[in-house]
């Protein structure tokens, strides 16, 4: 169900596929693709946190003792403006005590290149702090390199990236500064065309998501 390179997860389960054939299909309206956005990312989700930390706990059952996990975590969700609301959507739902940090980024449609318009990062952020970030479509890699950027500057002690799609342009790009950065996603597409789209990808996300 699940590819591993070295730090990129491609999760093959069948249920994900068939929602990102469905996001995929230029005749899906907004309020299905949405829909497939957020049971799609529900799954990214769960297998970006298979590595949380936790704890052993004692518990009581109605008929016995048992043995239990508690998480340990402190946890950021960064999702970036737009799209990456949708995964935030489904990850708060996960998390409800996580920390939500957004990111406001914007391509330049001629440059490509990622101007920030948001962000209200904290000072200082746990040692031991886990940062998401969320964002549906890895490209150029310019959004998320700079929301990552945003956070390693903040000492964090792991950085992950969700997308729902990405270039190899992208994961090259993160890689090539953050080595260590996890990448768990549904594809891995083919190649960027000449205007920074993904092939075959799935069109403009956040237009798709929002109706615009
Ligand atoms: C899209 C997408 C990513 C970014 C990916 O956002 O949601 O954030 O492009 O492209 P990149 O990897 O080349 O940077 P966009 O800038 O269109 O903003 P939006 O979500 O508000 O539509
Ligand atoms: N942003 C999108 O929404 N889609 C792409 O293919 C590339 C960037």
């Amino acid at each position: 169900m699940v590819v591993e390179t070295k730090q990129v997860t491609i999760v093959n389960h069948p249920l994900v596929q068939a929602h990102l054939a469905k996001i995929r299909d230029v005749n899906t309206q907004s309020p299905q693709f949405r829909m497939h956005c957020l049971e799609l990312g529900r799954f990214l989700i769960y297998e970006a946190l298979a590595g949380l930390t936790t704890r052993e706990i004692k518990i009581e059952t109605p008929v016995g003792k048992a043995k239990g996990i508690v998480l340990t975590d402190y946890i950021i969700l960064a999702p970036v403006l737009r799209a990456g609301l949708v995964l935030a959507e489904e990850a708060q739902k996960i998390l409800p005590q996580a920390k939500v940090y957004h990111v406001g980024l914007k391509r330049n449609e001629k440059t490509l290149e990622a101007v920030s318009y948001y962000s209200n990062l904290p000072q200082i952020a746990p040692i031991d702090c886990r940062v998401f970030i969320l964002d549906p479509m890895l490209a150029t890699g310019g959004s998320a390199l700079a929301a990552c950027e945003l956070f390693y500057n903040l000492k964090v002690k792991e950085i992950n990236l969700i997308s729902i799609v990405c270039a190899p342009e992208g994961i090259a790009k993160i890689h090539a500064k953050f080595p260590q950065i996890k990448i768990v996603t549904a594809s891995v597409d083919k190649c960027l065309n000449d205007v920074g789209y993904i092939v075959p990808g799935l069109g403009d996300c956040g237009d798709r998501l929002f109706a615009t």
